[in-house]
């Protein structure tokens, strides 16, 4: 029986996520307190994938194996970028070419999507068409930060283009970083160079007639900047806590849709919520509000410190009568003296002892 493979590329710097992916690769960033990449494998495995390589730099597998995320059953192999030249997008395709095999088409996806799609239907259509590669397409908006398809007859794609200017984008279908290809497309990457799928291999597909479409209208979210990334974690919160039975505490007040991970604590007239995200053994002190925000494990927060639409990275430390603003992001390991009022975004393991109330980098 042929096994149903999986590519997973996730050796990108994730740059827009910095400071916090400073300390983790996008991949195992918490979605409601579960690693993306356990997400990922969960619903690779519900469709029928036996096996899925990982394509990632030496950082990123350390990373991985150290955090071991339940794999759901999938058999893992790693394929290692060389150190010091990130490979793009398709060259990581091309050096796991042994790995993957040329004995039937394999799945490709991003590792840094959020996604709840019929992966198996995918395949099939690739199967059936007799297509080189056939893109997982959504619609959105604006298309202009992603891969766009102008479409073709049935469902073939006339034309790919990488990152349009919004008024010249073709259509509103983007690729959503999940993809079929045959091995065949193999001989479409050249090896030893850092290659870029979509500015390089699917426009000469679409100009051969060999790259086709398939519409996915599955759950589906690209957790790239730090915004995506908290509204993910909302969505997510609002359909896992929709039809659960509601808790009332004693001393604090849970205003839903929370979650609470394993081990954590909270002082007294605490109100956590609505969106909040609380990880393994944070301990919250007393009088503090968090809402709309994800707060990593381990995070120590001291008494009357408020929390609004802000990210807070593993084991940082907040002190007493702290005011974190929107879009306030704090790295790892990072330590917020008493009495601040903060935006802007704090370096892993930095401390900070002065307000910082313009958005800015304090590293
Ligand atoms: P930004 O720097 O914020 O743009 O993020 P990124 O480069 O990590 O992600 P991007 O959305 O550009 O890439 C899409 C996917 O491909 C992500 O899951 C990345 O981890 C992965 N990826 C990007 N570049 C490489 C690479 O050089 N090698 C490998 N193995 N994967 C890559």
């Amino acid at each position: 029986m042929t096994r149903l493979k999986a590519v997973i590329l996730a050796g990108g710097f994730a740059t827009r996520l910095r400071p916090l992916s400073c300390a983790r690769p996008k991949t195992l960033f918490p979605i409601v307190n579960k690693p993306l990449l356990e997400w990922i494998f969960q619903g690779l495995s519900d469709n029928g994938v036996n096996e899925a390589i990982l394509a990632v730099n030496a950082l990123t597998q350390f990373h991985i194996k150290q955090q071991h995320p339940r794999k759901h059953g999938l058999k893992l192999k790693f394929s290692i970028d060389p150190p010091k030249t990130p490979l793009g997008t398709a060259g990581p395709i091309k050096k796991a070419e042994k790995l993957i095999g040329h004995d039937a088409p394999f799945i490709v996806l991003n590792g840094d999507i959020f996604a709840y799609l019929n992966y198996k239907e995918l395949f099939d259509t690739h199967v059936k068409s007799g297509a080189l590669a056939t893109i997982a397409l959504c619609k959105v908006d604006d298309p202009s930060r992603y891969g766009v398809a102008e479409m073709g007859k049935g469902n073939c794609i006339k034309r790919f283009i990488e990152k349009p200017p919004r008024d010249k984008a073709p259509s509103n279908l983007i690729n959503a970083g999940v993809y079929v290809l045959s091995p065949k497309v193999f001989d479409y990457i050249p090896s030893g160079r850092p290659v870029s799928v979509e500015r390089e291999v699917f426009p000469i597909l679409a100009e051969e007639g060999k790259l086709f479409g398939h519409f996915v209208n599955g759950l589906w979210m690209d957790i790239g900047k730090p915004e995506e990334y908290l509204e993910t974690n909302r969505i997510i919160l609002d359909s896992l806590t929709k039809n659960i039975k509601q808790k009332k505490a004693k001393n604090f007040e849970l205003n839903y849709p929370v979650a609470l991970d394993t081990g954590v604590s909270i002082g007294e007239k605490s109100v956590i919520g609505p969106y909040a995200i609380l990880g393994k053994n944070v301990k919250v002190g007393k009088n503090v509000q968090i809402n709309n925000s994800v707060i990593f494990a381990d995070v120590t927060i001291d008494d009357c410190v408020s929390i609004d639409g802000a990210i807070i990275g593993e084991a940082a430390k907040i002190g007493k009568n702290v005011k974190i603003c929107c879009d306030c992001i704090i790295a790892d390991h990072a330590k917020v003296r008493d009495n601040l009022e903060l935006s802007g975004k704090v370096c892993p393991g930095k401390e900070v002892s002065e307000n910082v109330l313009k958005p800015k980098v304090h590293c």
